[in-house]
């Protein structure tokens, strides 16, 4: 593998985008920020797979797939060819398209939670559009929540409450600037696991909770009967549980998280990799909660485009056909042994944890507060060598044995660099900017 770091053309566009795009980028996870600036790419021209070719012509294997938007693996046949084929029918038509039929009864088949179901065209949407049937059935504002759930006012105003300890937002780094102060204390956080501030929250307002919108695990399996009091809890106090399943989803199950944890919420939202990286987003539910959504005003033209049915129709039945569980499953298990040998053979102190959807690498170091300039280090190594990610790694089903294995060996060069740092070169060592994480994850 050679040594690359040639991302000028990335560079010379981002400072572009400096003039011509507030805040650069579209996402705020696609930031040169949240990697090794400038040295991991910025900028890409063609993916394919389990890789992609930044436009200076470097070529990596990725393991963040559009920020887990993307399952099958970049620019699938299959999914592209249907789109393709809908292309040449129509991408969006005067009328409704048949195809929301089926991809409603396609979704009450495989998740648990699905009786009837809303389209929309991603995952912040879909959260404010069960937010919105949640306060309109049950007649009460306001929600509590634990996770990440997008970009609407309805969540960012929970940055009004800071944490009365450390003085920081829920979401450190991000001011709730442009979010109406009149919905300062209509929204409240909780972190995962902690039944007791979920508690107090629902206890201080007692019924004017709509509802508990909740991502039900992320990297880690929930603690043991955790969500199962949290339901109790939702159901006591009469506000509808809602799983943010735009991350877990399909990778553990088809069926998404809740179909692998045993548990039924009310509502759920989907997005992200339903349809390989094509725009959709879902909001399912039973009928019971969702039925009198056809009395709100929840309507946008664009839901109705057949390029995201066509795109999620043919990806689910994908899944089903290339046994997603058990491949996703030998995949995660076959990458976090070769990232354990590469710890092993290297030396360094560090560990592998989490999910085998998304294996994570965390370092033991002698003091916490240098731990992000150890991952800056890694990242940087990582991408010299072809490798792009962060220290979590979330697969596609086109990732190879050889992608591992080049992974792998990357990550063994890599530690080793890392590990001449911890003896008292990190400094010297990194060449690019400290990585920031964008936001604080609640779930993580
Ligand atoms: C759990 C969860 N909910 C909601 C969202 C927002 O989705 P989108 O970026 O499509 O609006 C994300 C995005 O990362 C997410 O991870």
């Amino acid at each position: 593998m050679t040594s690359k770091n040639n991302v000028n053309t990335s560079i010379n566009l981002y400072d572009q985008a400096e003039k011509l795009i507030p805040g650069k980028t579209q996402l705020i996870s696609r930031r040169a920020s949240g990697h090794a600036y400038p040295i991991s790419p910025i900028y890409a021209k063609h993916a394919k797979g389990s890789k992609f070719t930044d436009v200076d012509g470097n070529e990596y294997i990725d393991w963040v797939n559009a920020v887990t938007a993307v399952i099958l693996g970049h620019s699938d046949d299959v999914v592209d060819n249907a789109v393709k084929d809908q292309i040449d029918k129509g991408s969006i038509y005067t009328l409704n398209s048949p195809l929301e039929i089926e991809l409603a009864e396609l979704l009450n088949e495989e998740i648990p939670s699905s009786e009837m179901v809303r389209y929309t065209k991603g995952g912040g949407d879909a959260c404010t559009v069960a937010v919105r049937i949640a306060r309109g059935v049950t007649g009460k504002d306001k929600i509590i929540f634990s996770g990440y759930h997008g970009w609407h006012d309805w969540y960012q105003a929970a940055n009004y409450g800071a944490d009365p300890v450390t003085g920081e937002f829920p979401f450190a780094g991000i001011e709730p600037i442009g979010v109406p102060q009149a919905l300062a204390g209509t929204v409240f956080p909780f972190a995962e696991g902690d039944i007791a501030t979920l508690t107090k929250h629902l206890e201080e307002n007692k019924g004017e909770v709509a509802a508990i919108m909740m991502e039900p695990m992320r990297s880690m399996l929930p603690p043991d009967g955790y969500l199962e009091k949290v339901q109790k809890l939702a159901k006591e106090n009469g506000a509808i549980l809602i799983f943010d399943e735009v991350s877990c989803g399909w990778r553990m199950s088809i069926g998404g998280a809740q179909k692998y944890l045993g548990i039924t919420p009310d509502m759920s939202v989907f997005a992200k990799c339903m349809s390989n990286g094509y725009p959709m987003g879902c909001v399912v539910g039973s009928r019971e909660v969702m039925q009198d959504a056809d009395k709100m005003f929840i309507s946008s033209s664009y839901w109705s485009d057949n390029i995201g049915l066509a795109a999620s129709i043919t990806t689910i039945n994908e899944l089903k056909n290339r046994n997603s569980e058990s491949k996703f499953k030998e995949i995660g298990d076959k990458l976090t042994n070769a990232l354990n040998g590469a710890i092993e053979s290297s030396g360094i102190s560090a560990k592998t944890h989490g999910i085998h959807t998304r294996p994570t690498i965390s370092f033991t170091l002698p003091d916490p507060s240098i731990g992000p300039k150890v991952n800056t280090l890694f990242i940087q190594e990582m991408s010299k060598r072809g490798i792009y990610g962060t220290t979590a790694f979330c697969a596609t089903l086109s990732h190879t044995d050889e992608d591992i294995e080049l992974t792998a060996r990357a990550a063994e060069e890599s530690f080793r660099v890392v590990l001449k740092g911890l003896e008292g070169s990190l400094d010297e060592l990194i060449e690019t900017e400290i990585k920031k994480e964008p936001f604080r994850r609640i779930v993580s």
